[in-house]
């Protein structure tokens, strides 16, 4: 398994704490974030119990930050303006950020993406937020957290990776590919994040329109990898 350090910034929330058992699962040691350091260890002691094992440790975000070498961001969309501000100073050299975000609004029971006036990606938006030396992988995105909590399900879904740096697809190629029925595909510059992140108010509401449960992406293939 990778030695490098894993943390979530936070490790609390719906999505994070799937990932979080997910990767606890897959053999990992995770490192859990909240702004709040007693919420964090709270939160760390229940992941363990869980799973029967004792991976997670809770920190505050900005410890998570100074610890870690792959920091997956989950904050919701409205707070991470001001989560980076705050975190910037602290992210080691060469960290990768792990974007999980995806900006959406509901009008009238549909689901929309929000688009930025530049039509940027959340994750392009992120990658020009952070030091130069940080590199953003968009990831998750498309996958539900109710998907990822359920771990008496198979995930048995793909999981789209999105980055200009492809050292940090290998890297998180490598991590993801130990989690049991997650299909870890690299699909390319970080600006298709915008389609991964369209992808996911497509399928919110492909579930809502007609009635599915859970609908997610598989890419279908006809022989497998090529030679
Ligand atoms: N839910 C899904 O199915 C899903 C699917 C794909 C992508 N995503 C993405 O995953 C991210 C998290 O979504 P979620 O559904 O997991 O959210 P969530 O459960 O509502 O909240 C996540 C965490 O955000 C933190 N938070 C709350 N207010 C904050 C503030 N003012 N500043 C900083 N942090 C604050 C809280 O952590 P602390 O109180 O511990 O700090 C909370 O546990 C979003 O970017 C979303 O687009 C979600």
């Amino acid at each position: 398994l990778s030695k490098q350090i894993i943390g979530l910034v936070p490790g609390t929330g719906k999505q994070s704490k799937g990932i979080a058992l997910r990767l606890g699962k897959a053999g990992f040691n995770v490192l859990i974030g909240s702004r709040k350091e007693e919420k964090a260890k709270k939160i760390a002691a229940e992941l363990n119990d869980m799973i029967g094992k004792d991976c997670y440790q809770g920190f505050s975000n900005e410890q998570i930050v100074k610890k870690s070498d792959i920091v997956f961001l989950v904050v919701p969309p409205e707070y991470l303006e001001n989560t980076l501000m705050t975190l910037n100073p602290f992210f080691k050299k060469r960290a990768i950020i792990v974007d999980v975000n995806v900006p959406l609004k509901f009008e009238e029971g549909i689901c929309y993406y929000i688009e930025d006036e530049n039509y940027k990606s959340a994750s392009e938006l992120i990658q020009a937020k952070v030091p130069e030396f940080v590199s953003v992988v968009g990831a998750f995105k498309t996958i539900s957290a109710a998907k990822l909590n359920n771990l008496s399900r198979p995930l048995d879904v793909d999981v789209f990776l999105t980055s200009d740096n492809e050292e940090a697809i290998n890297t998180l190629i490598e991590i993801l590919s130990k989690i049991e029925g997650l299909r870890v595909l690299n699909a390319g510059p970080l600006i298709f994040s915008r389609t991964t992140e369209q992808m996911t108010a497509l399928v919110i509401n492909i579930n809502k329109l007609n009635k599915l449960k859970h609908a997610s992406f598989k890419v279908m293939t006809a022989r497998g990898k090529k030679n």
